[in-house]
């Protein structure tokens, strides 16, 4: 029988609080998982909520409040984890934001914001873990782009071109550590039930939600927990010989 176990292992995660991030962490959970450091900016009751869910699973949870796409704080992060448990078995960016807008309505401001907290954080987290993981030999690292980063999607000009960019940074990175035991993977969700995509359909009448519905082939939204087991898959031992992979979770809607 096969089993999905994470039993000792330690994960940093950003963007966990809520949404895929905080499904992400409690499907870790449910698979043993030892110690988590949880990278976000939101520090309030709904983040408590979440670190004591994942502590009453058997989860030790340090949180680190702070922007993921600043280096100093992904460093200490990084520092929270060796401290603590000297190693990071896994690495999971999901902390991420999109705003429905067009080209002529983004500014030089926003479409920077957006790059750093989708991108810059990916490449930041990535380029400290690895420098470890690689002393350990070991590594599994989940990064979190959309399908927009395939599609150029319907979001904004600077969502669907971070997303891409995800792709891009989690395919060099698979080629480069892969010689380290490092894998490297993405997973490209569709439309995932969450407050990020409440908000951004929160202004589409009736029929546009309607459509919007029935461009997904399984006619619905994922849940968060769907791509929770996705990137379980992936940060296990179930993927062992799977990297640089991008993984779509979308009830296949491909558009
Ligand atoms: N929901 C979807 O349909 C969908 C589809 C494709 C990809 N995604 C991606 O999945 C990821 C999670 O999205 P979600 O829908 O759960 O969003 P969400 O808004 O519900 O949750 C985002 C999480 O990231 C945290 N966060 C935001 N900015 C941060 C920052 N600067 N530093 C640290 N943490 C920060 C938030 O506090 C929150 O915990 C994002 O990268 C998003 O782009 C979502």
């Amino acid at each position: 029988m096969f089993e999905i176990s994470l039993k000792g292992q330690v994960c940093l995660i950003t963007g966990a609080t809520r949404g895929i991030g905080k499904a992400v962490a409690l499907t870790m959970a449910k698979a043993d998982l030892m110690g988590i450091v949880i990278v976000d900016i939101q520090k309030d009751a709904v983040t408590e909520e979440t670190q004591k869910e994942l502590q009453s699973m058997g989860v030790d949870v340090k949180l680190v409040i702070g922007d993921a796409s600043s280096e100093e704080v992904i460093k200490e992060a990084v520092k929270v984890c060796m401290d603590n448990w000297g190693k990071i078995d896994i690495l999971a960016n999901i902390a991420g934001v999109s705003y429905m807008r067009n080209l002529e309505d983004t500014t030089v401001e926003q479409w920077d914001k957006v790059m750093a907290i989708n991108l810059r954080s990916t490449f930041l987290t990535m380029k400290y873990c690895s420098e470890i993981m690689k002393k350990q030999g070991y590594g599994s690292i989940v990064n979190t782009s959309s399908i927009a980063g395939i599609t150029g999607g319907n979001t904004g000009p600077d969502y669907g071109a971070s997303k891409a960019g995800i792709i891009a940074l989690t395919k060099f990175a698979a080629k480069k550590l892969g010689q380290y035991n490092i894998r490297v993977n993405a997973i490209a969700p569709g439309t995932i039930a969450t407050d990020m995509i409440r908000r951004n359909y929160s202004t589409l009448t009736p029929e546009q939600y309607e459509k919007k519905m029935a461009a997904i082939p399984m006619k619905r939204m994922g849940e968060p927990e769907e791509v929770g087991k996705a990137v379980l898959f992936l940060a296990s031992d179930m993927g062992s010989y799977i990297s640089g992979e991008i993984l779509d979770v979308t009830g296949a809607r491909m558009s």
